[in-house]
């Protein structure tokens, strides 16, 4: 057996795949006439070790780099996140409140004391442009014109990008590498390179659950291995009980969640017991609440786009959201789902409002059951029925 789920660590689960974005990323990475990189993709599903991993081999190469962290922390701190290419001796007059015309020369004396050449740049991995504060956007810009510096840049898509990150991102020579979760044959070949021999239950089950995002497919392994929904039979790895993800996906999850403002955290409770729901249960003034659902990635829409649906991005969502709603508060959310739903109902919801029903602790009218109990009958899900 080649398992190698040892443990919450996972020492085995080193870098995987990404064939294609490595090549594009090896071929921007020294090239000077494309000074910027931009790789964008939804939270979790990569951006970190892509650009890590293809700086890492930009080294091995011969090149000069390093990865500086922006984070919102340290957004209002001028030069916050680039303290890494100050050399010591300027840090005490950087932190006095230096302009950006001497750090400028500063991180150009690092630069140059590296080794950095036109024809091999030294490259600045900015991880989480989202965050960079002002001065340092600008102080890119300055090196990636006047020095030899390209700079590699991760931010989440669908969030706001800072003011003075925007030339960076809009100059015409840019490369741009939007990343995708891993299609379903990627997220197999995963399993079977960290899980060894797995059953199609579990490989089924980790792709419903992660839909291919590499974060929730590495937390739903190792806490599914480490609660034991997911435990080994001889030399097989099979399905015990349902997954549930790791403490800490919950909880990056949940810091996702909090982040919200309370009318959009309370679409996306409605949305964790009742989805899909169409597009028109959202009042014109809850559209806004939406819009931030959408753009932080929380939720999408799918179907057709002149009538769409809209539902939470992934399933782990469901299950984290749905477990921090006490019963009373969800028979609140379900009881204004199934008023706005009312008036929307298509002969296919009826099971579904009937099911929200009982678990409102109500009686729906036998007329309704009867119809539920047919649709279900229907649709062969006799348990339902
Ligand atoms: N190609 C890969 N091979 C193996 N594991 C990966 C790969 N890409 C990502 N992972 C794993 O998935 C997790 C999330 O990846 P990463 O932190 O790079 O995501 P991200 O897109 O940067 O997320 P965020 O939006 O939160 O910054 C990491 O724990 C990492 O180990
Ligand atoms: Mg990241």
């Amino acid at each position: 057996m080649t398992a190698s789920v040892l443990g919450p660590r996972m020492p085995g689960w080193g870098f995987m795949l990404r064939d294609a974005e490595l090549a594009e990323l090896s071929q921007a990475l020294g090239s000077p006439e494309r000074p910027m990189v931009m790789v964008s993709g939804e939270a979790g599903v990569g951006k970190s070790r892509l650009t890590e991993f293809a700086l890492e081999q930009y080294v091995a190469r011969g090149g000069t780099g390093r990865r500086c962290v922006a984070s919102s922390s340290l957004a209002d701190v001028p030069f916050g996140a680039l303290v890494g290419l100050i050399p010591g001796h300027h840090m005490a007059s950087v932190a006095a409140g230096t302009q950006q015309l001497s750090v400028f020369a500063m991180v150009l004396e690092y630069v140059h004391h590296v080794g950095a050449s036109s024809n091999q740049p030294f490259v600045v991995l900015i991880d989480d442009l989202q965050h960079l504060d002002d001065a340092s956007c600008g102080l890119l810009l300055q090196l990636v014109a006047n020095a030899p510096v390209q700079v590699m840049a991760t931010f989440r898509s669908g969030e706001p990008l800072p003011e003075g990150a925007l030339p960076l991102w809009s100059a015409s020579n840019v490369v741009r590498i939007d990343v995708s979760p891993f299609d379903r044959e990627s997220t197999d070949e995963i399993i079977r390179r960290t899980m060894g021999e797995v059953t199609p239950e579990v490989r089924e089950a980790l792709w419903e659950q992660s839909r291919g995002n590499a974060l929730y497919l590495r937390e739903l392994i190792v806490g599914s291995v480490g609660s034991g929904r997911i435990a080994l039979h001889g030399d097989t790895w099979v399905l015990a009980k349902p997954l549930v993800g790791s403490a800490q996906l919950s909880e990056y999850l949940l810091q996702r969640t909090r982040r919200l403002p309370d009318d959009a955290h309370h679409l996306a409770d409605m949305l964790a017991l009742c989805q899909p729901l169409p597009l028109a249960v959202f009042r014109a003034d809850e559209l806004a609440a939406l819009d931030r659902l959408l753009v932080s990635g929380v939720a999408v829409t799918t179907g057709d786009s002149a009538n769409p649906d809209v539902r939470l991005a992934h399933p782990i969502y469901t299950e984290v959201l749905s477990a921090q709603l006490s019963p009373v508060s969800a028979r609140v959310v379900l009881g204004e789902v199934v008023e706005r739903m009312e008036s929307l109902r298509q002969p296919g919801d009826d099971l579904r409002m009937t099911v929200w029903q009982l678990d409102m602790g109500g009686t729906p009218p036998v007329d309704e059951l009867v119809r539920a109990a047919r649709g279900a009958m229907a649709a062969r899900d006799l348990l339902l029925a």
